[in-house]
């Protein structure tokens, strides 16, 4: 029987060990994914929900190089805090794997191998971008320059963030190492290429008309438009080859004989990270890892943002098609993004909602967040959470729809009959409210194996919307005076209406779910909706609180927090030397206005929840002043007392994260970003007129 059981491969992106999460990341590729392995569980369907770190590639190199550290204790550190993170939030991968890990690099070495014999790469010798400075050639991010497409000065070497282009080295105008900002020199080297080109035709036919190797492999209707138009464009556009190596030493090395320091392409190795997770998984379970990938009755199912498209539909189902023997995607139901407060979600700006944050903050409130995030997921568009949205979601619908509703019908059971369910037959008027409820129930389903969402959850709180109705305009609560008997088949109604709130909610909110079900005295593991959820004569509990209200003033602080990245930014953002440009001439006038002096650094602490800042108190030989500093991820306050510095007197006043900071002191900046102390030496006194700075 097992056997024959139809397979669910569930996959969510592997994040980059580079960084925590945000919401953004929760509401385009986890949550979703979550939702959908858990609903086909409670269906009996045999699913594995596959994820894991992505720790190769340059945006682990590069964060290294930026935290001064090795690019091991960067993936160890961030896939600690994402795994967390991770359980915290209850996703429920039945494997969360790591692409450093031997296997890994076993299977990605292996997979690379079987290509490489059947002959799917072409070994090509190119010039190719090279930081003589650093000795490296400069792909993917360790080169950036201006985008040919939308003209963003900053875009990478392989992809532009601001319009969403891929490009390659060669497209960018004005290139330049992001390490060294150097200008780069051009140098020969030999990589493995996928000739992509080669690839069109089938392609085509998987994508837009859902045919491979001759034979319907998946309804096409089902795709999202803007997944089909994302692949079409790309196709249409002319396949270019890709390079599949890299010269890099971090990553899966490439298992051929003469290609020392080279390694994998990390979106070769990623995705096959999703078949290493799955072995790992079916190892430890006594299960068969090929009956997922490659079995006949399995499907495959990738959730991934928008900017993993490309990778998903197009050149990971190339690579399995070269190998031979797996399936391809049934589906990738991408998700846009999501922005908060206006602007795009951004790491380096700390414009974020970053979940290890909101489970301190928030402690117990993950189902909370996840309602709000499912409501709102970026399913066919770009979407926006913002805090007020946040606070009336969860009052307006959450507290007095859901759980005003499902308080009464406990309440009242309790009160009425000492929690005992009515052992009275339907009233016709109940039961038509109870169906209605159902028909919802059924919604719930149809949007689910739809990849809708954002609808599947409205219809589950429909029923709850449907309860509350219906108890509103019958007011059981005055007709238990008249006419008690009328009251017990509203009540055993509306129990039953509850009791299959808790299954139709599972895979949203799974922990409150399961709170109702168990007051309810009723199982909810399995997508089963009946008239007879609960058994009459069964006796319910009292059930805590099920949605506190959100304060004002919490997401007023939440706002607040924001708004100081932003100053925090302003206040330490400081550019590589050699990236930035000259600025403006000034008169001489105009730099007579300024007032520096040696001080010397008397006390210094940290500044409160902000990672860059500390708070000096400087003697300035004048008086005594307040500045606050983005020196804080170069120095400890322990470090700098004593220090003597340069310090700009007459810089107007300003607040930075409710301090008032009276001046600026200079530093020196390396070509590593390393900040180190002007060293003035001497008494306090004058540095402009002196010549000093
Ligand atoms: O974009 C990203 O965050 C990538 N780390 C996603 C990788 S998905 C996969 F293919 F592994
Ligand atoms: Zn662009």
């Amino acid at each position: 029987m097992e056997n024959t059981k139809k397979k669910h491969l569930i996959t969510s992106a592997l994040p980059y060990a580079n960084g925590p999460l945000h919401i953004g990341h929760l509401a385009g590729a986890y949550l979703p994914a979550d939702i959908y392995a858990r609903f086909l569980r409670m269906n009996g369907e045999d699913v594995a929900f596959i994820c894991g770190s992505d720790e190769h590639g340059a945006a682990i190199t590069l964060r290294a190089k930026k935290e001064g550290v090795t690019p091991k204790e960067i993936v160890d550190k961030y896939n600690g805090i994402i795994s967390k993170s991770f359980e915290e939030f209850g996703i429920s991968f039945d494997m969360y794997h790591r692409t450093s890990a031997p296997e890994h690099h076993q299977t990605a070495q292996d997979f690379f191998k079987v290509l490489e014999e059947k002959g799917s790469f072409e070994k090509k010798t190119s010039e190719q971008y090279y930081d003589e400075k650093n000795d490296q050639f400069l792909a993917d991010r360790y080169i950036s320059g201006e985008c040919p497409k939308c003209a963003n000065p900053d875009a990478y070497g392989d992809q532009c963030e601001k319009c969403g282009s891929t490009l390659s080295p060669s497209e960018l105008i004005n290139p330049r190492s992001t390490i060294s900002g150097e200008t780069p020199v051009m140098k020969e080297t030999s990589h493995w290429y996928l000739p992509m080109n080669q690839h069109e035709e089938w392609l085509k036919e998987y994508i837009e008309i859902g045919e491979y190797e001759g034979k319907t492999h998946h309804n096409v209707k089902e795709w999202k438009n803007h997944v089909i138009g994302q692949c079409k464009s790309w196709i249409d556009g002319g396949l270019m080859p890709r390079a599949m190596t890299r010269d890099l030493n971090w990553g899966v090395k490439v298992p051929v004989e003469g290609a020392d320091g080279k390694v994998l392409y990390v979106w070769l190795d990623a995705p096959i990270g999703y078949i290493t997770a799955t072995k790992v998984w079916a190892e430890k379970n006594g299960k068969n890892w090929e009956d997922y990938w490659k079995g006949e009755n399995s499907e495959i199912v990738h959730f991934i943002g928008k900017d993993n498209i490309v990778f998903h539909c197009i050149i990971f189902p190339i690579l399995l098609k070269e190998h031979g023997g797996f399936n391809l995607p049934v589906n990738v139901p991408a998700n846009e993004f999501m922005n908060l407060e206006g602007d795009k979600i951004s790491t380096s700006k700390n414009w974020a909602v970053w979940l290890h944050e909101y489970l301190e903050e928030f402690p117990g409130k993950q189902d909370e967040l996840k309602y709000v995030l499912t409501s709102i997921m970026p399913e066919a568009k770009d979407s926006e959470f913002t805090w007020t949205d946040y606070k009336d979601r969860i009052n307006n619908e959450l507290a007095d729809i859901l759980g005003n509703y499902l308080n009464r019908v406990i309440v009242l059971t309790l009160k009425y009959y000492d929690g005992v369910v009515p052992e009275v037959a339907l009233q016709r008027e109940d039961e038509e409210a109870l169906d209605e409820a159902l028909s919802s129930a059924q919604q719930v389903s149809e949007s689910i194996v739809k990849y809708r969402f954002r609808e599947a959850l409205s219809a589950a709180m429909n029923m709850a919307r449907i309860g509350n109705r219906q108890l509103q305009a019958l007011e059981p609560w005055r007709l238990q005076k008249t006419d008690p008997e009328r009251v017990k088949s509203i009540m055993l109604a509306h129990l039953q209406i509850a009791a299959n709130i808790t299954v139709a909610l599972a895979p949203f909110l799974p922990n409150k779910a399961a709170q109702i079900a168990q007051a309810l005295g009723v199982d909810n593991k399995t997508w089963t909706f009946s008239q007879e959820k609960v058994a009459k004569g069964s006796t319910i509990q009292k059930m805590d609180i099920l949605f506190e209200k959100v304060e004002d003033e919490t997401i007023q602080k939440q706002v607040e927090k924001l708004e100081a990245s932003k100053t925090d930014n302003a206040a330490a953002a400081v550019e590589p030397v050699e990236t930035r440009a000259q600025k403006e001439e000034i008169a001489f006038d105009d730099f007579m206005k300024i007032d520096m002096r040696v001080g010397t650094i008397i006390e210094a602490e940290k500044v409160k929840k902000a990672d860059r800042l500390l708070k000096l108190l400087i003697d300035t030989g004048i008086d005594k002043r307040t500045v606050v500093s983005g020196i804080a991820q170069s120095f400890t306050p322990e470090e700098v007392i004593g220090k003597k510095v340069t310090v700009l007197l007459n810089l107007a006043p300003r607040k930075i994260k409710g301090i008032e900071s009276q001046g600026m002191i200079l530093m020196a900046e390396n070509a590593e970003g390393k900040l180190s102390f002007l060293q003035p030496d001497g008494k306090h006194g004058s540095a402009a007129g002196d010549g000093v700075s």
